[in-house]
């Protein structure tokens, strides 16, 4: 794999993404690479991440406060080359937008084979859950850019 921008998305782009976006800008802030997140669904356009996403990743030193949401759209196919999603319902949401090969190749769940779940209706254990198991993908990620 080589270095390329990169777009992390789950449904509402408030509590997965936004965590996954702060990681992964994190790890390559000295590279110049584009990293952002967005949502399949819209219902919160606009907002900045849920509070119990924010609070995680300030306690590791990654601030996503000033993040906003906001909806994928078509164009994010061209602006690019990889899209994780969190999970196998945010992957069938992609997909149904992809419109060449190319586009569908840029698609895949940040895990590999399994899913970053849902926390929004749990409590703060987990997102502590999901922020590792996205920091260990996002290190993932770069030693195969490396390799
Ligand atoms: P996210 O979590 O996809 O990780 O941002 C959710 C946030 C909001 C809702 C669902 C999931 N919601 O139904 O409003």
């Amino acid at each position: 794999m080589v270095p390329g921008n990169v777009l992390m998305v789950c449904l509402g782009n408030i509590c997965r993404s936004p965590l996954a976006h702060g990681i992964f800008q994190n790890l390559v802030a000295d590279q110049n690479i584009k990293v952002d997140s967005a949502g399949t669904a819209n219902y919160h356009t606009g907002a900045a991440p849920d509070p119990r996403s924010i609070e995680i990743a300030a306690n590791k030193g990654i601030d996503i406060s000033q993040q906003h949401a906001r909806q994928f759209v078509v164009e994010d196919f061209d602006q690019f080359d990889y899209i994780y999603v969190m999970d196998k319902s945010n992957l069938q949401n992609v997909l149904q937008l992809a419109q060449t090969e190319g586009d569908r190749a840029k698609v895949s769940l940040l895990l590999g084979n399994t899913e970053v779940e849902d926390p929004y209706y749990g409590g703060t254990d987990g997102f502590a859950i999901v922020y590792d198991k996205i920091q260990i993908a996002c290190q993932h990620i770069l030693d195969q850019w490396k390799n």
